[in-house]
């Protein structure tokens, strides 16, 4: 991983191999690359045009400078149209370059310029981290050893417009740093074929990675599990020798606050089970624990970062295989907290562990519950490939982690948690049945998963699309995005900055503050009246 530094001097005087400077569309020079023309002698814009540089995000032209500059090479990288160009043009244009500039051992940059320069400092971070990761562990000779590439990049050197602008920029730096390195870290666990990321392995490399940053970390054990009731957990695991593991983690950052809980789904490999998948249908599904990792990465960042909030983390991992001892379709499974659930599909699996991880969270009486999952493919079919699905019982929650989403240039966006469709998950034997109608598949999971909320404000994404790329595209090599995880830090650091007191007190101004958010809010109040099964009143908490 490389180190990022601050330096007040031109880009025509740093030392580097590579410099990195922006233009934008019509062959406009972004920060830096006059005084880099001026010392190299050479019209930039005048080569721009020549090249016919779109300046597309991305784009790249690369111009050697003979020794007029100490960098030797000059890569002027694309941001778009200027008036639009910010930090997720940056973030995105980072990001896509970062293979390339893996190769170099030192760079230079004024990409960071462009925007509000905190920001885009961790915009920059954020996507060249992002950009330059590779996972070649199981690689008999790793990518760079294969290539003759030289070692990878050890130092950014973010060059200052402003020395003002030093204390912001470093430590909008860091937190970029941290966020990317945990969603990084994600990505490893996530790629991680399922034949050793077991859910005693995964829960093992949460112990350690827990220990590392100085968070508390418990993991149940089957036998425990057993005791307490989570039949979800056990059930969807039931088929595979590699029995499931729960993995409890505590962050304590602001004393006897009430606590905010994350959950994502853990399924080490989603066969279907005995609802088998077909073969192709199972090519990736060793990322079905990418809800599970995500949630881990924040929880990972989180205590790097230090925000003012108590978040407590619940994961459960299994195992989805057919065997003689795996659960059947009919089968009926009764969840933590005593609700029961009739499968009829067994790959409907990953609702039956977040319902126990769900009703576990919601004993905690926490302030509000987030959950991350892969969980349909029918997400997948609404929003396609770059967009998460979000649903909840909570206005304020979804806009808050809509925006976190945005901000983490990670977008997301709503799917109504439609209470209408409660009937279609009716059971005659069970108190719920995982599957409902083939139609609107995502909210029916949806809905499923309500029913284990008890009271907290609650919203749930669902990542099918975004947690994995099946092939590589212009920002991602294939495999893991470590999705939605860096969104989840947002949200917390978010959370954390704008205080509890407001936040209640704008979520009631806002849902008043236009008829379409009444009318939405109406349909969530119903939601949530569902999901405490008219029994337990929702509580008087502050964000009820
Ligand atoms: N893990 C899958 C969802 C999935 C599919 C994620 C494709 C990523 C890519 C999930 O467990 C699943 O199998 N869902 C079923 C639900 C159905 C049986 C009700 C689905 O989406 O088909
Ligand atoms: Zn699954
Ligand atoms: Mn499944």
């Amino acid at each position: 991983m490389p180190t990022f530094e601050l330096q007040a001097a031109s880009p025509a005087d740093v030392t580097a191999d590579l410099l990195i400077l922006p233009y934008f569309k019509g062959h406009v020079p972004g920060p830096g690359v006059r005084e880099a023309q001026k010392a190299i002698g050479e019209d930039l814009a005048g080569l721009l045009k020549e090249h016919r540089a779109s300046g597309r995000i991305g784009e790249t032209v690369s111009v050697p400078t003979f020794g007029r500059l100490k960098a030797r090479t000059v890569l002027l990288v694309g941001l778009g149209p200027e008036s639009e160009a910010g930090p997720a043009a940056v973030r995105r244009a980072a990001q896509k370059i970062g293979p390339r500039v893996a190769k170099f051992k030192s760079v230079a940059t004024t990409l960071h310029q462009v925007g509000p320069a905190a920001e885009s400092a961790r915009a920059l971070a954020e996507g060249l981290l992002l950009g330059t990761y590779r996972f070649d562990r199981y690689k008999e000779r790793p990518i760079d050893e294969a290539s003759q590439q030289p070692q990878e990049l050890s130092k950014v050197t973010v060059l200052l417009k402003r020395a003002g602008d030093e204390k912001a920029v470093k430590e909008a730096l860091r937190r970029g740093q941290i966020s990317a390195e945990s969603a990084n870290w994600a990505r490893d666990l996530v790629n991680t074929p399922a034949l050793d990321a077991t859910p005693e392995y995964l829960a093992r490399q949460a112990q350690k990675m827990a220990k590392e940053v100085g968070l508390q970390c418990r993991v149940w054990t089957p036998d425990e599990l057993r005791k307490g009731g989570f039949g979800g957990v056990l059930g969807v695991g039931a088929g595979s020798v590699n029995a499931p593991r729960f993995v409890e983690i505590t962050y304590k950052g602001a004393g006897g606050a009430t606590p905010i809980a994350l959950t994502g789904k853990g399924v080490t490999f989603d066969s279907g089970g005995l609802s088998i998948k077909d073969s192709s249908g199972m090519e990736t599904m060793k990322d079905d624990m990418g809800g599970g990792a995500a949630t881990l990465a924040a929880m990972r960042a989180i205590a790097l970062l230090k925000p003012k909030v108590n978040v407590i983390a619940a994961i459960p991992f299994s195992e989805n295989l057919p065997s003689g001892s795996a659960i059947r379709p009919g089968d009926v499974l009764r969840h933590r907290g005593g609700k029961t659930s009739e499968v009829l599909n067994t790959d409907a699996e990953g609702r039956l562990i977040l319902a126990d991880a769900l009703a576990f969270l919601s004993e905690k009486k926490p302030a509000l519950i987030l959950d991350c999952a892969t969980l349909t493919g029918a997400a997948m079919v609404a929003l396609g490939r770059d967009l998460w699905a979000v649903m909840g019982t909570d206005r304020r929650l979804i806009a808050d982690v809509l925006k976190a989403g945005e901000e983490a240039g990670e977008p997301g966006w709503e799917l109504p948690l439609w209470t209408e469709y409660r009937r279609h998950i009716e059971s005659s034997v069970a108190d719920v049945k995982n599957t409902g109608d083939r139609w609107g598949g995502a909210i029916m999971a949806g809905l499923f998963l309500a029913e284990f909320v008890d009271g907290a404000p609650w919203a749930h994404l669902d990542v099918a699309s975004t947690a994995f790329t099946e092939r590589a595209t212009e920002y991602w090599p294939r495999g893991a995005t470590g999705s939605p995880a860096r969104t989840l830090v947002r949200f917390v650091e978010d959370y954390a900055a704008n205080g509890s007191g407001s936040r209640a007190r704008a979520s009631k101004t806002s849902a008043r503050s236009s008829a379409k958010a009444a009318t939405r809010s109406r349909t969530t109040a119903r939601a949530r009246k569902s999901s405490s099964a008219g029994r337990a009143k929702t509580r008087s908490g502050r964000r009820a």
